[in-house]
């Protein structure tokens, strides 16, 4: 029988998820299915233990059930529980498996698609909610020389550095404070983008060769690549490849099999 996986999320139309693991499974010769489940708000658990009981065999999560999925899982991965979200449910005899593979996904995009070495480095990542958060711990274990937080809400962005502190070092910052400071990487973990917004951020932030990554993408630049050009950042780009290197993590826990992503990637950028 064929095995039987979606995404849920909420709104979820427009998911590419579906399509990159349909072509995950045409390139490794696995036999699934891949659907897109629109989750009720409020409804997760309900929907996800429907799927279980009709022979699902995993799930991935996004906006808005991401911590529900965390509560609602038996066991969690160590990346799982230090993100306080999931992003992937193994769901099997052994009960319902919790796993994160976002920041493995941002990782590796950085450093393998596109060549950007982690360590060492001076980041500074944008945002103190949900998407910051399920990257940090991957990120410090890259064995950055510091990671800056900034947030528009300090307080959070302290919280989150005292939180992931034991892992690497880790401050927590507003924007104006970051004046004066310059990095190698800058990281877009707002949402500002989805208002066409970037989050308020001083002159001369950006080192010699400087890096900055939008874990946002779009058909179009987003307005933070577009900020990174106009301020002369030496390489930009956009998180369809965390996208789609997240979901290759993912589909590894499932299948026990690693795709094979610039193909699929080299796919998505084509259709636009
Ligand atoms: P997500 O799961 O996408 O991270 P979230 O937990 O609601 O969603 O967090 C959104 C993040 O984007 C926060 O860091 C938020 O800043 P605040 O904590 O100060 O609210 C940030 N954000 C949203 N809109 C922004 C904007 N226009 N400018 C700067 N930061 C913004």
């Amino acid at each position: 029988m064929t095995d039987r996986y979606a995404v849920i999320g909420n709104p979820i139309a427009h998911s590419k998820s579906p399509r990159i693991h349909t072509l995950f499974a045409a390139r490794t010769g696995q036999d699934l299915v891949y659907e897109a489940i629109l989750g009720p708000q409020g409804g997760f658990a309900d929907c996800a233990t429907a799927f279980r009981a009709a022979g699902g065999r995993g799930l991935n999560v996004t906006v808005p059930f991401k911590q529900d999925a965390w509560v609602w899982a038996d066991r969690l991965s160590t990346r799982a529980e230090r993100a306080g979200a999931v992003n992937t449910l193994k769901l099997d005899e052994d009960g319902v498996l919790g796993d994160n593979t976002d920041g493995a996904g941002l990782v590796r995009d950085l450093e393998t698609n596109l060549g950007c070495t982690l360590a060492g480095r001076r980041v500074l990542l944008l945002g103190a909610g949900g998407a910051a958060r399920g990257v940090l711990a991957p990120l410090l274990a890259a064995g950055p020389a510091a990671v800056t937080i900034a947030n528009r809400t300090p307080d959070k962005a302290a919280e989150l550095a005292l939180r992931f502190g034991d892992l690497g070092l880790c401050y927590g910052r507003s924007y104006d404070e970051l004046a004066g400071e310059r990095f190698d990487l800058l990281i877009n973990a707002t949402a500002a983008g989805l208002s066409g917004e970037v989050p308020p951020l001083p002159e001369g932030l950006l080192a010699d060769a400087a890096w900055c990554y939008d874990m946002m993408y779009g058909d179009e630049p987003t307005a933070f690549v577009r900020w990174a050009r106009a301020h002369g950042a030496a390489h930009a780009a956009d998180g369809l490849g965390m996208l789609v290197e997240q979901a290759a993590e993912a589909f590894l826990i499932w299948r026990g099999v690693r795709p094979d992503t610039a193909p699929v990637l080299a796919a998505l950028r084509g259709e636009g």
